[in-house]
């Protein structure tokens, strides 16, 4: 493959042929992500900062700084802008390095989450030599609050709370989950997809820092925030926690790094994700998310047309609908181009409603879907 060099106009034909296999936001037929296209001033911040490396963070006072304004603006956002963190990988990393923080400083191990919670606290409670232990969800699809209470002991390092369920977009009562927080234990909330939905609906549940309770939070620009990938931001309530996880790298200049996870940080994300914030503002990401909620609405009447009932009443832009045999109809559904999910629990066919997804695909999506039922 790679035994001498090759020409650009060759390199270049066969990048297009491995892209023309994926499938592109743009084309509207992908309502299955929980990402989207990037802002175009946010691809633009990306590539002019694709050589800077936040691990080595000496080097990069400028992207450091952005950084700062970036964890700044998303904690003003989620009630409180003094908090400390920094842009990671995505969700996974962000909701890794949380519990990480939280067994250092508690020395505890037990980490109470609901049976909604993605999966990168499976893999966490794996990393970090943890106990995971997973509550059922009430009727309403968030954890049973009686069962957290039961599984609480002094063993207890953290409760997570999810606000935006990767299936449902449904909210745990976090307010409660609060209440039952014994005072040294951690509550983390993982608000990967509800962190850029959440604060711009009308009729939002509490979930982030103006619960004093609430320890950190994930909140991942690199989905509704419009930023790039990979861009996933980790908020802890206080500074000094995050040195609990520090670790000295006398080779580098350390000056304001951020201990975290990984060592190369990508500066292009955190700088695209500047962008994506400054350009659009808290008034533009509200429209954004009104368009999306308007069009979730739009799809729920269509299937109720259908005679297709919604799992829940959609908080957020993600539609659950009961269907027969839902990975038959996603399979049938994929043959004619459209990308949807399909959610375990409980089962139900999936589709999240991003910026890319206007009426005119949720048309589309619907015809297709009539004529399989
Ligand atoms: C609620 C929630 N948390 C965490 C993650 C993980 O995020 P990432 O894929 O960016 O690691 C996801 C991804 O969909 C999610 O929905």
């Amino acid at each position: 493959m790679w035994e001498k060099g090759t020409a650009n106009s060759i390199i270049m034909k066969e990048l297009e042929d491995a892209s023309s296999q994926d499938y592109h936001f743009c084309d509207g037929q992908v309502i299955s992500s929980m990402c989207t296209e990037p802002l175009e001033i946010a691809r633009v911040a990306h590539n002019k900062f694709i050589e800077a490396n936040l691990g080595n963070a000496g080097l990069y006072p400028g992207t450091l700084d952005l950084e700062r304004q970036v964890i700044k603006g998303i904690g003003q956002l989620l009630g409180n802008e003094n908090t400390a963190g920094g842009i990671l990988s995505g969700g996974t990393e962000a909701n890794i390095t949380a519990l990480w923080i939280a067994r250092n400083i508690t020395g505890k191990k037990k980490v109470i989450f609901p049976k909604s919670a993605h999966f990168s606290f499976h893999k966490a409670c794996d990393i970090l030599a943890m106990e995971p232990v997973m509550v059922d969800l009430n009727d309403e699809f968030t954890i049973d609050l009686d069962q957290v209470a039961a599984k609480i002991d002094d063993n207890l390092c953290a409760i997570v709370g999810i606000a935006g369920t990767t299936e449902l977009g449904a909210v745990d009562d976090i307010p409660a989950l609060a209440d039952l927080l014994p005072e040294k234990a951690f509550l983390h909330i993982d608000a990967a997809f509800g962190g850029f939905v959440l604060p711009f609906l009308d009729d939002s549940p509490e979930f982030d820092f103006s619960i004093p309770q609430v320890s950190s939070i994930t909140s991942d620009p690199h989905k509704m925030g419009m930023a790039t990938i990979p861009s996933g931001a980790l908020l802890v309530r206080e500074r000094e926690w995050i040195r609990k996880i520090h670790k000295d790298a006398p080779y580098l200049d350390m000056i304001g790094q951020l201990s975290a996870l990984s060592g190369t940080r990508s500066s292009a994300a955190v700088a695209a994700t500047y962008a994506a914030m400054r350009s659009l503002g808290r008034e533009g990401y509200s429209e954004l998310v009104k368009q999306c909620m308007e069009v979730t609405d739009y799809a729920s009447q269509k299937a109720r047309k259908l005679g297709l009932k919604p799992v829940m009443e959609p908080l957020m832009n993600i539609l659950c609908l009961y269907v027969p045999k839902p990975r038959d109809i996603q399979k049938e559904l994929n043959k004619k181009g459209w990308k949807v999910s399909v959610a375990q629990n409980p089962e139900s066919l999936r589709l999240v409603i991003m910026p890319h997804v206007t009426k005119e695909s949720i048309d589309g999506l619907f015809a297709d879907l009539e004529s399989l039922l």
